[in-house]
């Protein structure tokens, strides 16, 4: 039976680890769609393209050799054979993912890829990204937004990051960046249909069984 749960949020909503564990919980694939738009701006930095050129971003995107792991288990991004799973987490693509995700033939070749992903998975996947269930897969069995307090999302992103930035640095960064993806998509208010998970006041826990609750519903 199919089973598509797309998840949408912005950065610290806590989209990918709760994502994760209810792909694990429920026995799903998995599939981080961000990683895909990281792993395009990492190859264009590497070969030099344009950022700002869309003909030649699209054009990156439809040569993009991408390999991308489905599993929750176990993440791994490759381009071209080349491991950069940890890479593609680095500031300096972090800081250069919203130019490529404002062009939109690129991002009609990922969402190309996606549907294509969702597809060789028979539709049972735990999707997650910005566009999921707006755009990529509006016909998902669930469709979830996951926000959080902007303040709950800062707190989150400074203990991803290790702390090494500081506050007003890593704050000013995410909002810049949260404030260029909302111009291309609008994960900021969930669209019809859409059921709305506020982890501001939950834990992890708590924020994974709530959202299991709503798969059950
Ligand atoms: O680090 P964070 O969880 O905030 O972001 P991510 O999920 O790794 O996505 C990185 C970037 O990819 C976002 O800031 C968006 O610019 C872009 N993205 C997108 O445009 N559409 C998606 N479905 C997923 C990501």
């Amino acid at each position: 039976k199919p089973l598509v749960v797309a998840i949408d949020g912005p950065s610290g909503s806590g989209k990918s680890s709760v994502s994760k564990e209810v792909a694990r919980r429920l026995k799903l694939a998995y599939l981080d769609t961000g990683a895909m738009y990281r792993a395009l701006t990492w190859y264009c930095l590497k070969t030099g393209v344009d950022l700002n050129d869309g003909a030649v971003v699209e054009q990156a995107a439809e040569d993009l050799p991408l390999e991308i792991s489905t599993s929750p288990n176990h993440e791994y991004v490759a381009v071209g054979g080349v491991d950069i799973t940890e890479d593609i987490r680095e500031p300096r693509i972090s800081s250069s993912v919203s130019a490529i995700a404002t062009t939109m033939g690129a991002r009609n070749e990922l969402i190309r890829r996606q549907r294509e992903l969702i597809d060789q998975h028979h539709h049972r996947m735990v999707v997650e990204g910005r566009d999921i269930t707006t755009v990529v897969a509006p016909n998902a069995e669930i469709r979830m937004l996951l926000t959080a307090s902007e303040e709950a999302r800062l707190r989150r992103r400074g203990i991803q990051l290790g702390g090494t930035q500081s506050k007003e640095e890593l704050a000013a960064q995410v909002i810049q960046r949260d404030a260029k993806d909302s111009t291309v998509v609008n994960f900021t208010r969930a669209a019809d249909g859409v059921v709305t998970l506020d982890s501001s006041d939950l834990d992890f826990e708590q924020t994974v069984d709530t959202a299991l609750e709503i798969v059950a519903k």
